[in-house]
């Protein structure tokens, strides 16, 4: 009887949040939204929603790489919130403990208080705010994929990466507390002979270092400067220490901890985030600390949005060893985008 009466009740409560329109939140499972250009309405999961309520707005494509659009709808949609700060023409996006601030027709937004440069600047158009929704998908973590034919943009996350966390938000370089060495990120199985060597100092290329590690069962090792970077260190619009680190030739920024066995690897995988168009000069540290010939490396970057660019000069440091092209990611690059690229370079590993 207790059964019957628990079925109907739920059948009734189903129906009542039916009526009011009560749908369970994305958050709960997969999330896929799908923005056109030129289509007021956008889906989430299948269901049509107008990107703009009441006013028609459409994406538009601006220099005919970026989709921009008036986003509060969609940020709503991923689980965040928009606010506006009007003295400052700036947008505060909120996704658990990630921030991004944008202001219109400046090319310079931050995540998390980090200065990053867009390819288009937010604009006001028809007197909405359009503002880039793969920056910030993809600041926030998201996947996006952008189908030309269609002139689609797809933003995807995952059920179990949906929900914001609540973990504290991530702060420079952690303070090296030990002495630093590579570690097998599974200690059962057979010696690796590939290492996934990182710098990170926000913890974006972390997120790739480990995607690869863990997709190809390689050692992972942090390049831990001696003095770690504090916020003020890499604050880019100042006279700051990455800035004057990156503008002298000779700087080689100390590293805690070495590489226990380098000799036993035959392949690594070198990560780091783009700083002014090149690799952070603590990357050169590491690269004049060991003999890499008759070694194969693979650099990985995040960036904002630069390209990995040359590597030629770090390819000067190293005597004899194989470089293979390298490849750029976003901060919040999935596993399955970044496993498609290491299984696409057909490595015997
Ligand atoms: C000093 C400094 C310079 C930067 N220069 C660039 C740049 O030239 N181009 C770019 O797209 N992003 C730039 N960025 C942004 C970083 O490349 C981006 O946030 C990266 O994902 C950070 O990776 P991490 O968290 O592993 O440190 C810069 C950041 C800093 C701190």
């Amino acid at each position: 009887m207790k059964k019957i009466l628990a079925v109907i009740l739920s059948v009734i409560l189903s129906v009542i949040l039916s009526l009011a329109g009560i749908t369970a939140c994305a958050a709960d499972g997969d999330l896929t939204i799908t923005l056109q250009i030129g289509n007021p309405v956008m889906t989430v999961n299948g269901a049509d929603r107008e990107i703009d309520p009441g006013r028609g707005t459409v994406p538009v494509l601006v220099n005919d790489a970026r989709t921009l659009l008036p986003v509060r709808a969609v940020v709503e949609e991923m689980g965040g919130t928009v606010e506006w700060e009007d003295a400052a023409n700036t947008a505060v996006l909120t996704y658990g403990n990630d921030v991004i601030r944008l202001t219109i027709d400046s090319a310079t937004a931050y995540l998390n208080d980090v200065a990053q440069t867009l390819d288009v600047a937010p604009a006001l158009i028809n007197d909405r705010t359009m503002l880039p929704i793969r920056f910030i998908a993809e600041s926030f973590k998201f996947d996006v994929e952008w189908d030309d034919e269609t002139q689609t943009v797809t933003v995807t996350k995952a059920a179990e990466a949906a929900e914001p966390t609540a973990t504290p938000a991530p702060t420079a370089t952690p303070a090296a507390t030990a002495e630093q060495t590579a570690a097998p990120t599974d200690n059962d199985r057979q010696e690796s002979k590939t290492l996934v060597a990182y710098f990170s100092a926000t913890n974006n290329t972390e997120g790739v270092a480990k995607h690869i590690a863990e997709g190809i069962g390689a050692d992972i090792y942090e390049i831990l400067p001696e003095v770690p970077y504090t916020d003020a260190d890499l604050d880019y619009n100042s006279d700051c220490r990455a800035n004057r680190e990156q503008n002298d030739d000779s700087a080689r920024p100390a590293i805690s901890g070495t590489v226990e066995n380098m000799d036993r690897y035959d392949t690594i995988f070198l990560g780091y985030p783009i700083w002014w168009g090149n690799a952070p000069k603590i990357i050169f540290t590491f690269l004049e600390s060991y003999d890499f010939s008759g070694k194969t490396i693979i650099p990985f970057c995040t960036s904002g949005s630069s390209p990995i660019g040359s590597t030629t000069a770090m390819q000067n440091v190293t005597q004899g060893a194989n470089w293979l092209d390298g490849q750029r990611f976003s901060g919040g690059a999935s596993s399955d985008t970044v496993m498609d690229w290491v299984n696409g370079l057909d490595l015997e590993l």
